[in-house]
């Protein structure tokens, strides 16, 4: 790696952060060397109700798998985040929220949400929801989205957030899986200007015959829209508010009580329940928060994730109000209505930390500088990335244009399973590589393994696994441990496989390379092929489907179906466009396939099983060397899809 592009650590940067290169030597030495002495003292930033003595207990070994963190301690994570900052902070801005709206706007202190929080979990008690119970929310992006979370946690019931651009479907397999009683949703979300009919979607999920557990279902008026009303079952936020008492005692929770459950795709079958419990969560997402985004007091953070996913869990609300953070939360799109509108956004809440995905960056670069010709940026102080492989160009304009080159980018590796961010810069410590995680966090073991779990050492490429666990690592697959060991701990036996690939080089710094695995990311949503696979095969016209990722400038990831048609059905536009709307029906819009290939048949080995290298390789249009394909039982197949492909760029 040549020196050009490493840029260096700004020396104010340096001497004011919170980590420095020597503090994170001597303090990722000491983390890895005794990780139970560690973690016994940054397990104490976290407020306990009852301190843990107990610090670690964990095994990768898959017949033996075990992962207690501060395991006889007990602790609330909503008191984390609200209780213990009221005595300075009760004053304190805790969310500035931006309408999709520009003129929409609020500010919510410390103390309201407390209040709020306390009525609201007084509100779910009233209405039947005890500890241990899951509560589904499908909520837009308002704060109210994290009072219900906090109240959730104050009661120590179970949330499971059901990101609001999912389909119907979605819902109803979670709502089934989590056999919640009670749902919380909105009238209607608006997002870049447009309506998401949430309660109508909430109604047809819980239409579906299998879905039975569902006692009532609490709706917010966001924008007064005409929505179906079942009595008996749903009310209104306003109705369970009013006569809610302001006081609610948090209840006493063990570190490993479940906090919440986050649906996420994997390689085969439905999406898994990834289950996080309170302690160590609470312990990582805000030690993570702290250190890696070198949060100060007083500073406002702006995370552009939807609530829906691990990063708006882990980095718009735990993480940043457990540290006593002013979070931003925007409602919807960060380049509607104009590509500016980041750049308005930062200037007038004066951001100091911006946290966002390639995939926006991505699509500010090509509407080009101008849009920024009025950003003034000079709030600014560190910007991150994360939900798939930055690419340089992108991190570079990022740098550029966002930053005035002025603050350090902190590309964060971590997924749902992780709880919180394992690779990544500190700004105050690790130069950075354009499209380079670079370094572990503390705790973190990484490694590189070939395919037969071999580790590999030095500068080399291979699977990315980490060799001990970590406080904010999920503890199971809710409702199914044995698919949890299958698919974590078995593939190299004694570690916990990520599903990633990836590159380090001399200098130790680790490049992720995407997934190994048969899921794609799509502007940094995971899918499985498999779930698309079977959206479209369940469509009366499809026989057998095949999915695949390929390149896509803006998206990083598209998705690229071959679909073979059953007997008698004719190949039309129309059909495609058909095929395109079911599978959004099916599992949403972020599943929507961009291209639909034809395919008379799909290429399979004597056994039947399709050589997905092949699908790839044509579907990224490298089809010069396709290497061998001898195991194929009719190698001609192949031909046939290479002339038809449909992505020649
Ligand atoms: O492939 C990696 C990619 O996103 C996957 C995790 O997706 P999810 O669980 O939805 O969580 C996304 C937000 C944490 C990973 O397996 N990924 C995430 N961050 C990065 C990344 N790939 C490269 N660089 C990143 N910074």
């Amino acid at each position: 790696m040549s020196t050009q592009s490493l840029y260096k650590v700004p020396s104010e940067i340096a001497a004011n952060a919170h980590i420095n290169e020597e503090k994170y030597k001597k303090m990722y030495q000491e983390s890895i060397v005794n990780p139970e002495g560690f973690w016994r003292e940054h397990g104490q930033r976290i407020d306990w109700i009852k301190p843990f003595t107990k610090v670690k207990k964990t095994s990768f070994d898959d017949h033996n798998l075990s992962i207690n963190w501060f395991y006889d301690g007990t602790l609330n994570a909503s008191a984390n985040c609200l209780d213990r900052h009221l005595e300075k902070y009760s004053d304190k801005v805790a969310i500035i929220w931006e309408g999709d709206d520009a003129k929409d706007q609020r500010t919510i202190t410390y103390g309201e949400l407390h209040k709020d929080v306390c009525k609201f979990a007084n509100a779910l008690r009233s209405q039947g929801v005890r500890r241990g119970d899951v509560v589904t929310v499908y909520m837009p992006m308002v704060p109210e989205a994290a009072v219900v979370m906090l109240a959730c946690a104050r009661i120590g019931a179970v949330h499971s957030v059901v990101f609001g651009g999912f389909s119907p479907d979605s819902i109803a397999s979670r709502v089934i899986d989590g056999n919640s009683k009670v749902i919380v949703t909105a009238d209607e979300g608006v997002r870049a200007g447009r309506i998401i009919p949430l309660k109508a979607n909430i109604d047809e999920a819980l239409s579906h015959p299998d879905v039975t557990c569902v006692e009532r279902v609490i709706v917010l008026e966001r924008t007064g829209g005409d929505v179906n009303w079942e009595e008996g079952r749903d009310i209104k936020w306003d109705t369970v508010m009013e006569t809610a008492s302001e006081h609610c005692v948090p209840e006493e929770m063990g570190a490993e009580d479940p906090l919440f459950l986050l649906y996420t795709s994997g390689s085969t079958g439905n999406p898994k329940g990834v289950l996080h419990t309170t302690g160590g969560y609470m312990v990582y997402a805000s030690m993570t928060h702290e250190y890696v985004f070198d949060y100060k007091d007083g500073e406002v953070y702006w995370c552009t994730a939807d609530v829906g996913w691990i990063t708006g869990h882990s980095y718009m609300v735990y993480g940043p109000l457990a540290n006593g953070a002013t979070v931003l939360i925007h409602e919807g799109v960060p380049n509607y209505p104009t590509p500016s509108r980041l750049g308005e956004i930062v200037d007038r809440h004066k951001v100091n930390i911006l946290y966002t995905a390639p995939t926006l960056i991505r699509a500010l670069m090509a509407e080009g500088k101008e849009q920024f010709d009025k950003f003034d940026g000079s709030s600014l102080r560190i910007m991150g990335s994360v939900g798939e492989p930055i690419n340089p160009e992108a991190w570079r304009w990022y740098n550029e244009v966002i930053g005035h080159e002025q603050c350090p980018i902190v590309d964060t590796w971590w997924q749902t399973e992780t709880g919180g961010i394992l690779i990544s810069p500190l700004p105050g410590a690790i130069d950075t590589k354009p499209g380079s995680a670079t370094r572990p966090f503390f705790g973190v073991q990484p490694a590189l393994v070939d395919n037969m779990g071999n580790i590999i050492e030095g500068a080399a490429e291979g699977n990315l696994v980490i060799l001990d666990s970590w406080p904010g690592q999920m503890r199971t697959v809710f409702g199914d441990h044995d698919r949890f060991a299958l698919t974590y701990f078995k593939t190299f036996r004694g570690m916990y496989f990520t599903g990633d690939g990836a590159k380090r080089d001399e200098d130790g710094y680790y490049w992720i390379t995407g997934r190994v695995d048969d899921v794609i990311n799509v502007s940094g949503h995971r899918l499985g092929t498999a779930e698309v696979e079977s959206a479209l095969v369940s469509h009366e016209s499809v026989a057998e489907a095949a999915v695949v990722g390929y390149p896509h400038d803006i998206k990083g990831q598209g998705i690229y179906a071959y679909v073979t048609l059953t007997r008698g059905t004719v190949e039309s536009e129309e059909l495609r466009q058909d095929l395109r709307k079911w599978v959004r029906k099916e599992i949403g819009a972020l599943a929507t396939p961009d291209l639909i290939q034809w395919a008379g048949g799909l290429p399979k080995t004597r056994s039947g099983k399709i050589m997905r290298r092949f699908l790839r390789k044509i579907a990224a249009n490298e089809v010069t060397n396709l290497g061998d394909s001898s195991t194929l039982a009719d190698p001609a197949v192949i031909d046939v899809l290479i002339e038809s492909r449909l992505n020649r760029s």
